[in-house]
């Protein structure tokens, strides 16, 4: 594959790290940015052989098969529809649009386009996201009552991020879409989200939009997805994950205090990892940066995917849901209700629902709740399957 990057910031060297480290046969041919200068060191550090300032020659040349977008939120409806008229296909980085209505047009112009739209969720590619998925869908914690996902750090590094115009909003876009597509994963992604409740603030930075905030996203089938973000937690970046389930629960922790421990007095005061608040006495590093936030398994999918002609697990279509589920989040920390989720292009396969299986206690009672107490006792909860009392044995 060759591809051309628009961007030259923070996530277009992770991008370049994950594709460049890694010896892969897919190779950066082309590297976009607004300044000649960053263009041309982009291009040296990674060894590209063509760079330019204009984002039209560089999805358009001839040596692109597919664009990576790594560019400000703002900047992510221009380059996609730039690279969708070429005829390549696109792979854009989170959030997609900075709102539904954006994100839309994106899907429907790599409809039109016939090309593949790669969202880069790259949190849906980490190590422990991909065993756990798989973990629930061998039917390990059994059905998903509640997923929830954590992701805070003291802000963001780029001026653009905090002017609401430019980035679509706050901490709750930048970070929740990422919490959102996770929780979405775990419960299912044939699961139409329904409605939201959303508590929104701006705390700590002197800026418009919301720099702490707390969703609850309800699915059809009952189940509760929460996400919890900030942009003014002290100490580092915090990714966690939960996963409540019928028949087992998994607790995820992605990147800060994972088990790796380091102490300096201060001396050298290199790289730590991605928003490390300090680099000096007890320090908490990450061991492969790239690797942990699951960029290496993400773009691997998204290379197989335009090889085969499908769609990655991760497409603008769940771009643009998660996008949707946002909005309405905007809405419901306005208005302080729950809110609907507006779909309207909705592709979810319905699936057959099982009648749900009480378990019986003997033939008359249902079984509630058995537990062997300090002492010995096993005590079993029933309830009369006639009468519908509650009784212990
Ligand atoms: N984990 C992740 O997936 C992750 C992490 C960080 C950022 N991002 C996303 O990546 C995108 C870029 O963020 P970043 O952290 O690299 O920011 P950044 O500020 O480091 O880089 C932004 C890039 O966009 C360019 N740019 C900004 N405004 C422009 C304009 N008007 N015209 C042309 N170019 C413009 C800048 O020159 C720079 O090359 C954003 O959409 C952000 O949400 C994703």
């Amino acid at each position: 594959m060759k591809l051309a990057i628009l961007g030259s910031g923070f996530i277009a060297r992770f991008y370049a790290d994950a594709l460049v480290a890694q010896r892969r046969k897919d190779v950066i041919t082309m590297v976009y940015s607004r300044t000649e200068s960053n263009a041309r060191k982009f291009a040296d550090d990674y060894n590209v052989p063509n760079y330019s300032t204009s984002i039209q020659e560089c999805v358009e040349h001839k040596d692109v098969d597919a664009v990576i977008i790594a560019l400000s939120n703002d900047m992510h409806l221009e380059s996609i529809l730039a690279s969708a008229n070429a005829g390549k296909h696109v792979l854009c980085t989170k959030p997609l649009g900075r709102n539904a209505k954006e994100a839309l047009q994106m899907l429907q112009a790599v409809d039109k386009a016939k090309v593949v739209g790669g969202y880069l969720e790259d949190l849906c590619y980490t190590p422990k996201f991909l065993k756990s998925l798989a973990s629930i869908k061998s039917g390990t914690v059994g059905e998903v009552i509640w997923a929830k996902s954590r992701e805070t750090h003291p802000g963001p590094h780029s001026d653009w991020f905090w002017d609401k115009e430019k980035s679509g909003g706050g901490a709750m876009v930048d970070l929740g879409c990422h919490c959102i597509e996770i929780s979405r994963n775990f419960i299912g992604k044939n699961n139409k989200p329904v409605e939201v409740m959303c508590w929104a603030d701006t705390r700590v930075h002197p800026i418009d939009a919301e720099d702490n905030a707390v969703g609850l996203v309800k699915y059809e089938n009952g189940a509760i997805g929460q996400f919890e973000v900030s942009w003014s937690f002290r100490g580092g970046m915090d990714l966690r994950d939960e996963v409540m389930g019928t028949e087992g629960t998994i607790w995820a922790n992605n990147f800060l205090r994972t088990g790796f421990e380091m102490f300096t007095t201060g001396k050298g005061g290199s790289y730590v990892a991605e928003k490390a608040e300090s680099t000096t006495g007890w320090l908490f590093p990450v061991g492969d940066e790239v690797h942990e936030l699951g960029y290496n398994h993400m773009f691997t999918d998204m290379f197989n995917a335009i090889e085969n002609k499908v769609q990655p697990s991760e497409s603008f279509y769940d771009g643009y849901i998660v996008n949707a589920i946002i909005d309405a989040c905007y809405v419901s920390a306005k208005t302080k209700k729950w809110e609907p989720v507006i779909i309207e292009d909705w592709r979810g396969i319905a699936e057959k629902k099982e009648a749900k299986q009480m378990v019986s206690y003997d033939e008359d009672h249902y079984l509630i709740k058995e537990e062997v107490l300090p002492s010995g006792e096993k005590k079993f909860i029933i309830k009369n399957k006639k009468t519908g009392s509650i009784e212990v044995r």
